[in-house]
């Protein structure tokens, strides 16, 4: 083994939890390293997650509405309309490229050090990476864990990577299957199923439960149900999935009480799970929860002296900007004795279209806490905008205290849902009152006037509806 280094911080995983803690560890003047078993930095976001799948979102939507005569309302007429798969991939790969350089840029500006390979705990203070040269033992006064989650499974089905798959098999299909079954209508579901529905697959989605994205506000995925049928995405719920078998070049999947399906691909997107394979919890005595996370304390420490553990990992959301914020608030920890996250305003997205994004409590959340709660919706069909760029489907809701005014929560379906959700949540972030949105001057014409509309309509005072 190597000699022995030493930093002040070293982080395991550079996605974007690992590398944003980085970052802000050497902004603090923290000697820092980071660990990465993968040939690119940026983790499953940047390489095979939120990126790449942002860019095939992107390219098929632009597809689709070329293909379906969208743009004729706008007075441009195209000719035959052609897909080019291996240039949609070239474009994907030419995006993801691009971020994971522009990461292994901010770590030369940084100045922090990057040990390729696997690293795993090794005692108390140590780190052992596991790259192609063998390996390199590292010492650190603090350890930051950070190495995400995987793919998790069901019974009864076995990933091959080939005819059943996960996500990043899911972003890299060579050709357009014809038939795709999608088990979990959850974000990664009715993300890439929209892909390839918009690319031409026949795509089925099967949800376990009676309504499709569980945890988010149940009129918003109601809604989005409703418009993911007009886009001809045929999402069955109440279905159990029990097993899929493969034949050849047929994958049948089986499902409790109703007939078999087959499919030509599979995709498996029932959640994930943290991965924690080989990372040498045991060597600290680090525990984990029934459901394989990293137990922590409200800062970010594990049961073991000086690991601390962020992002997937742990409990809480599997989002990249809840990784990122804990990363920066556990560094803050450690170098100056505090750092906080606000969970209360942490937005989520699903970048389908229209977008759907949330933040903050739903309507069902406030209804069993027994909060009295008021309303107030705005229609995408009633802004001029969204008119004008003939994208008129969904509406903003928020949820104020009935007594104080507070924002407690925000919900909106619609284009560009997910930029739109951030006013909220700073709004949120500030404990702000829904009047103090609704007072806010908002640039016409934008979609963000459909905030401060909705805003107003909490008091009964919309202008434009
Ligand atoms: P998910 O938790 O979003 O959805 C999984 C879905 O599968 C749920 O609707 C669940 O009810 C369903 N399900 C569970 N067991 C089933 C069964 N036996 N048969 C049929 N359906 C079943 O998980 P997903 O989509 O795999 O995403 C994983 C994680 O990645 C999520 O935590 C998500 O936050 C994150 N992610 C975030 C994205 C974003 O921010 N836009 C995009 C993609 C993933």
């Amino acid at each position: 083994m190597a000699d022995e280094q030493k930093h002040d911080i070293v982080v395991i995983g550079a996605g974007p939890g690992g590398y944003v803690a980085a970052i802000r560890a050497a902004q603090l003047g923290l000697d820092t390293a980071i660990v990465e078993k993968e040939s690119a930095l940026g983790g499953t976001c940047l390489r095979v997650g939120c990126i790449p799948s942002k860019a095939l979102l992107e390219a098929s939507e632009r597809y689709v509405q070329a293909k379906k005569g969208d743009l004729k309302r706008f007075g441009v007429k195209v000719g035959e309309v052609e897909l080019d798969l291996k240039a949609m991939m070239r474009h994907k790969k030419s995006v993801v490229d691009a971020n994971t350089k522009g990461v292994d840029y901010l770590m030369k500006k940084n100045n922090v050090t990057v040990y390729r390979g696997h690293g795993r705990l090794d005692g108390p203070g140590a780190v052992v990476v596991a790259g192609a040269d063998g390996e390199t033992r590292v010492g650190a006064n603090h350890i930051i864990l950070a190495t995400g989650s995987e793919v998790a499974s069901l019974p009864g089905i076995e990933l091959d990577g080939d005819r059943v798959v996960g996500s990043t098999e899911a972003l890299d299909f060579t050709e357009v299957p014809e038939r795709l079954v999608v088990i979990g209508a959850g974000y990664i579901g009715l993300e890439m199923g929209s892909v390839w529905s918009r690319l031409g697959s026949k795509v089925i989605v099967l949800e376990y439960l009676d309504r499709i994205l569980p945890g988010m506000d149940a009129e918003t995925a109601k809604k989005a149900h409703r418009i993911f049928k007009k886009q001809k995405l045929d999402i069955r719920t109440g279905v159990k999935v029990t097993g899929v078998t493969v034949d050849g070049d047929t994958v049948t999947v089986e499902s409790e009480g109703k007939d078999p399906i087959e499919a030509d691909r599979v995709l498996l997107a029932v959640g994930r799970k943290p991965y924690t394979e080989n990372l040498g919890l045991d060597t600290v005595g680090i525990e984990t929860d029934a459901r394989g996370r990293v137990t922590t304390d409200g800062h970010f420490r594990t049961s073991a002296e000086g690991v601390y553990a962020i992002g997937d990992l742990i409990a809480g959301p599997m989002l990249a900007h809840k990784a990122e914020e804990e990363g920066v608030a556990c560094v803050e920890w450690i170098a100056n004795g505090w750092g906080h996250v606000d969970y209360d305003s942490i937005p989520g997205v699903v970048y389908t279209h229209p977008e759907i994004a949330s933040v903050g409590k739903t309507e069902e959340q406030l209804k069993d806490d027994g909060v009295d709660y008021k309303k107030g919706v705005f229609p995408f069909s009633a802004n001029g905008r969204a008119r004008a760029i003939a994208d008129t489907d969904g509406q903003v809701k928020i949820l104020a205290d009935a007594e104080t005014d507070r924002i407690l929560g925000a919900h909106v379906i619609g284009p560009r849902a997910g930029d739109l959700v951030a006013e909220l949540a700073v709004a949120m972030a500030f404990s702000a009152s829904s009047e103090d949105v609704a007072r806010a001057s908002h640039a016409h014409p934008t979609l963000a006037e459909a905030v401060k509309e909705a805003a107003l309509a909490v008091d009964a005072r919309p202008l434009h509806i």
